[in-house]
C-alpha cells in the first residue's frame, strides 16, 4: 500500500476521515506518519492515540527555515513516504520537500478554487469571503501543492450549496462534511494510480 504522511496544524478532522478510510480492507494507502508544526494540535494527539508515528517540527524546533525543510525531507525519506497530504497545515511546504515530492503533495482547501484561495485565505476567512461575494455554491477543493498558496492543479472538488442565513460557521460545518468525503476519495484514487 502507498505510504502517506499527513501534515496538520489544528483539530485534524480531515486526518481522522483519512485514517478511517485507510483502515478499510481494500484501501490502497496507509498513514505512516503525522507531522505538525503545533505540538498541541488535536491531529497530533489523535495520531498518538492511534499508534501512528508523530513528529513535531516547527519554527521553535528548527528556527532556520532551510534546516526545517531539510529535516522534513529526511524524516519523510526515513519513513519511505510516497504521498504527502496537507490537511489544515497552516505553513508553506519548503522548496526541498516540494522538489523531492513534486506531483505527490495534496492539499485540501475549503472553497471551490481558484475562488477564495491564496495567502491569508484559510479557515473562517474563506467562508466569510464566500458569503461576502454572494456565491450560491461553495465546497472543498483538493489540489497539488506548489510554491504558491492554493495554486497547483485541481485534482477534485465537491459542490456544497450556500444557504440563506448562512454564517461563516454554518457554511464551514457544511463544507467540512464534504471535505471528509472528498479527501479520502482523492487520496484513494491517486494511491491506486501510483500503484499502477
Ligand atoms: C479544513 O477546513 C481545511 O480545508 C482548512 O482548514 C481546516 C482544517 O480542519 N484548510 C485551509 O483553510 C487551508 N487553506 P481539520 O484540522 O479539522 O482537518
Amino acid at each position: 500500500r502507498v505510504s502517506v504522511a499527513v501534515l496538520v496544524s489544528g483539530a485534524g478532522s480531515n486526518l481522522r476521515a483519512l485514517h478511517a478510510a485507510s483502515l478499510t480492507a481494500d484501501s490502497p494507502f496507509r498513514i505512516v506518519l503525522v507531522i505538525s508544526n503545533n505540538s498541541g494540535s488535536g491531529g497530533l494527539a489523535y495520531a498518538a492515540d492511534h499508534a501512528i508515528p508523530t513528529l513535531h517540527v516547527s519554527g521553535r524546533t528548527h528556527p532556520d527555515p532551510g534546516a526545517l525543510d531539510a529535516e522534513l525531507v529526511r524524516q519523510l525519506q526515513a519513513h519511505q513516504i510516497e504521498l504527502i497530504v496537507t490537511a489544515g497545515y497552516m505553513k508553506k511546504v519548503g522548496p526541498r520537500v516540494l522538489a523531492e515530492y513534486a506531483g505527490r503533495i495534496l492539499n485540501i482547501h475549503p472553497s471551490l478554487l481558484p475562488a477564495h484561495g491564496g495567502p491569508g485565505m484559510y479557515g473562517a476567512a474563506v467562508h466569510r469571503a464566500v458569503l461576502a461575494a454572494g456565491d450560491r455554491l461553495s465546497g472543498p477543493s483538493v489540489h497539488l501543492v506548489t510554491d504558491e498558496y492554493d495554486e497547483g492543479e485541481i485534482i477534485g472538488h465537491q459542490e456544497v450549496p450556500v444557504l440563506d442565513g448562512d454564517t461563516p460557521e454554518t457554511l464551514a460545518a457544511r463544507v467540512l462534511v464534504a471535505e471528509h468525503e472528498l479527501l479520502p476519495m482523492v487520496v484513494t484514487e491517486l494511491s491506486r494510480r501510483l500503484r499502477r
